[in-house]
């Protein structure tokens, strides 16, 4: 009865405030309620390894209500230490793909936990960032990779610094939105661990996400190393191991292109 005195009144425009609009709404939420089951169970098996014992890694098992839990893995991953597991270990901070920090492999795919959805479907595989060193867990150990950076020098570099002490360096739009595409990296290692080169060759090819930086600051019209940053990279490990495999493109989760980076750089080189 209340259902149909409802839909009617949604229907007439003289009488469809803002209060009808809101009954309305919850008597359909409280029928989806209705006709939906009250649990909805999913199986998230989580690579485990503890280097303070002596055994050998495994995935474990942990069956969570989807009713119960946000919609992202991060939102599982939480639920389940918070309730089930404490010792799950982790790394997680920003909960919007800001931080990078919740980069993991998900179902086979590289991206961050805090913008993945659950699948409503099957067992979902979390395991850690492909071939890096595991500290526990879903825990990697990102000293390489930092090294990488901060080997391209990420920072702006002039030659007469001590001329203009305190002075802003000005830049045109247009030479502004030349760094589009690559500022925004959050240096989540999604693509460099996604790259085969990179697991072949990890300490001696810079891998994708190094390489994007290396060109952030070749493209900034500010800065004034320009030749001496190509130089430096010009070499067949740390830049020419790149053979356009793709992966990192694909696997980055704030839709960026380092293959296309990369290729850039390339051009510059000749
Ligand atoms: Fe992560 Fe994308 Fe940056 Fe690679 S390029 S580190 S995948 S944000
Ligand atoms: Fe690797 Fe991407 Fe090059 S996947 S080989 S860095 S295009
Ligand atoms: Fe920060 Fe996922 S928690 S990117």
């Amino acid at each position: 009865m209340a259902t149909r005195l409802l839909r009617r009144t949604s229907t007439s425009t003289s009488i469809a405030s803002p209060l009808s609009k809101l009954l309305l709404s919850r008597l359909h939420a409280t029928d989806t309620a209705k006709s939906s089951p009250l649990t909805s169970m999913k199986t998230f098996s989580i690579y485990r390894w503890n280097p303070d014992q002596p055994s050998k890694p495994e995935l474990k098992n942990y069956e969570i209500n989807l009713k119960e839990c946000g919609p992202m893995v991060l939102d599982a991953l939480i639920k389940i230490k918070n309730e089930m597991d404490p010792s799950l270990t982790f790394r997680r901070s920003c909960r919007e793909g800001i931080c990078g920090s919740c980069a993991m492999n998900i179902d086979g795919c590289n991206g961050l936990a805090c913008l993945t959805k659950i699948e409503s479907t099957g067992t979902s595989m979390v395991t850690p960032l492909p071939h890096m060193f595991v500290i526990k867990d879903l825990v990697v150990d990102m000293t390489n990779f930092y090294n990488q950076y901060k080997s391209i020098e990420p920072w702006l570099k002039r030659k007469n610094e001590a001329a203009t002490p305190g002075k802003e360096y000005l830049q045109s739009k247009e030479d502004r939105k030349k760094l589009d595409g690559m500022y925004e990296c959050i240096l989540c290692a999604c693509c460099s661990t996604s790259c085969p080169s990179y697991w072949w060759n990890p300490e001696s090819y810079l891998g994708p996400a190094a390489l994007l930086h290396a060109h952030r600051w070749i493209a900034d019209s500010r800065d004034e190393y320009t030749e001496e940053r190509l130089e430096a990279i010009n070499d067949e490990f740390k830049l020419y191991r790149c053979h356009t495999i793709m992966n990192c493109t694909r696997a980055c989760p704030k839709g960026l292109n380092p293959a296309k980076q990369i290729q850039q750089i390339k051009r510059l080189q000749n």
